[in-house]
């Protein structure tokens, strides 16, 4: 199995809800570590980056208001963004995290037990994860920094007998 590194992103409504507490606990049953985790207030330009794919799609600018926290105002106007890594991060992270689509979204996962789709259509679905290894890649360069990363965790020192 591959170690993989992938991005969450816990978006304003789980912050609102005070559900951190509980998505946290949820991805830790995943025995991935954490290296990189920060509170982010999200710009326009960022928020255009990362959902660059989606461009065309008519949800958008709604999309847009939604991960910058726009439609609940301070201090909800805010995601936590974290770097997981571990075996087979992705995939398994995914699984919990649930389908993107709420309603889809099996009842015991994150996105199953506390997201929704607003009046406009917007799945507000409480976590974003990555999709893929490579656009996990491209996602952690948006939102982190090189020195935000952890590189080494616990290396083992060599005794010297
Ligand atoms: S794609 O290109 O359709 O596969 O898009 P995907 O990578 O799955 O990401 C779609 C993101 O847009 C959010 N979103 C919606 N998608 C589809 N339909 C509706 N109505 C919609 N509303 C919001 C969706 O939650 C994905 O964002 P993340 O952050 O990954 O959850």
């Amino acid at each position: 199995m591959e170690i993989e590194q992938l991005l969450i992103l816990v978006k304003p409504d789980g912050i609102k809800k005070s559900l951190t507490g509980n998505i946290l606990t949820k991805l830790s049953e995943s025995r991935m570590v954490i290296i990189g985790a920060k509170i982010v207030k999200v710009s326009r330009d960022l928020a255009e980056a990362h959902y660059c794919h989606l461009k065309d799609k008519l949800f958008f600018n709604e999309l847009l208001d939604y991960i910058r926290g726009k439609i609940y105002g301070e201090p909800w106007d805010r995601v936590l963004a974290f770097v997981y890594q571990g075996e087979d991060a992705v995939s398994r992270m995914r699984k919990i995290a649930g389908a993107t689509n709420p309603e889809e979204a099996d009842h015991v996962s994150i996105r199953g037990s506390y997201g929704r789709i607003t009046t406009k259509g917007v799945y507000e679905n409480v976590i974003h994860c990555s999709s893929d290894p490579s656009e996990a890649a491209r996602e952690i360069k948006l939102w982190f920094k090189p020195e935000e990363i952890v590189k080494e965790i616990y290396p083992v020192k060599k005794i010297v007998v």
